[in-house]
């Protein structure tokens, strides 16, 4: 007997051998009825605000649409008894090419939100990057994470004293990357929280890395505990910023030794130019369509920004990601690892914590059989020659 880990897909197996008591998984198994199922379940508005994304939604389905015209070519007599999914990106190891994504206002979905969260996430060991507007903040969600690695999504504030306080209070709580998510200087227009008039923040939910902060409640009259309202107020004025450019890159670099991964480039000329700024990692990244409708699929961008950068340099990809076969592609088309979003949420919101695992788990297992079954025993092996685009076939 080897003593090398139980594979990811052994997954499978528990799920068969607890059938054999009458017992089938909590959630169902495939993103599609997953989300069927949250949005019977879910309140309109937290499932609108989560399902949705900018104008017609063109880009949310067309990043699915990108995945589809992509094929695997599968390669065979390949012992692939022996498998090792584990990677490191930026001095953060991990068990797989798999992070979780920064989303925000979890508590709309369930009230442990991003604690539930982070709990799932260190069960299985895999990174979590910290959305800035977590309904949690940076520091109670560090306690639940204990040792996981985890990274700080910043969305960069107009107050530049109080984005410098982000990065130190991240770097004190242990998060060991800053992600500065770029494709968010205004809010878009987003018609199914238009149509409802829904913006939680405006409740007070996923504002509390803001409320927390020293800088922010110095900037107040009285502390949000006694006038939340006006922290709110205050909120609104600081969260997105349409004033950033290039240039601000250096006053992070000033304020924080932490790596810094851009979040939301596409075109292979920003791509370059973040390489020149001296940053260290990008997401590739469209926001999962919730910011440019019409704008190209992050996975038909991924290529393009990969051959723009240095052989090394790390390019992680987001959006779209739902199966282990996404995963295999994203990988295949250069990204060192890839963050899921929605399909954990909706784990969170139909079963907290246990709900988030099995979304998580199901995805490891799906990517360590796909990986296998393809002829493949380790990520860094997949590349382009694993691929054909669908409509070459
Ligand atoms: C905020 O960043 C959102 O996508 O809702």
């Amino acid at each position: 007997m080897s003593d090398a880990p139980v594979p990811f897909g052994n997954y499978q197996f528990e799920i068969y051998l607890q059938g054999m008591s009458g017992k089938v998984p909590g959630l169902p198994t495939t993103y599609a009825e997953l989300e069927a199922k949250a949005g019977e379940q879910l309140s309109p508005e937290a499932f609108g605000y989560v399902a949705g994304g900018a104008g017609e939604e063109i880009t949310v389905r067309e990043n699915r649409a990108a995945f589809d015209r992509w094929r695997i070519v599968p390669r065979m007599l390949v012992d692939v008894s022996e498998r090792d999914l584990s990677t490191t990106v930026l001095g953060t190891q991990m068990p797989a090419p798999i992070m979780l994504a920064p989303v925000g206002v979890m508590s709309i979905v369930h009230e442990e939100a991003e604690r539930a969260v982070a709990r799932a996430a260190r069960e299985l060991n895999l990174p979590m990057v910290l959305s800035n507007a977590a309904s949690t903040s940076l520091e109670d969600v560090a306690k639940e994470l204990g040792d996981t690695p985890r990274w700080f999504q910043l969305y960069w504030p107009t107050n530049n004293d109080l984005a410098a306080s982000f990065v130190s209070r991240a770097k004190d709580a242990g998060y060991s990357a800053i992600v500065v998510t770029l494709d968010t200087r205004l809010l878009a227009w987003r018609p199914r929280d238009l149509s409802r008039a829904y913006l939680p923040f405006l409740k007070g939910e996923g504002v509390a890395n803001y409320l927390q902060d020293p800088v922010f409640r110095g900037a107040l009259e009285k502390p949000p505990e006694e006038d939340l309202q006006a922290a709110i107020g205050l909120w609104a004025t600081l969260f997105s910023n349409p004033y950033l450019n290039w240039d601000d890159l250096e006053f992070l670099h000033a304020h924080t030794d932490l790596p810094i991964v851009l979040k939301g480039v596409l075109h292979p000329d920003d791509a370059r130019r973040a390489v020149d700024a001296g940053v260290d990692g990008l997401i590739v990244s469209n926001h999962g369509g919730r910011q440019v409708d019409g704008s190209i699929a992050a996975l038909e961008a991924l290529p393009e920004v990969v051959e723009a950068v240095p052989d090394e340099f790390p390019v992680l990809f987001d959006s779209g990601i739902r199966t282990g076969a996404d995963v295999f592609k994203a990988i295949g088309l250069g990204a060192r690892a890839v963050l899921v979003g929605r399909p954990y949420v909706w784990g969170l919101g139909l079963g907290g914590e246990q709900g988030v695992q099995q979304v998580l788990r199901g995805l490891l297992a799906d990517f360590d059989l796909t990986l296998a079954l393809s002829g493949y025993t380790k990520p860094s092996d997949v590349g382009h020659s694993a691929l054909r685009r669908a409509d070459a076939l």
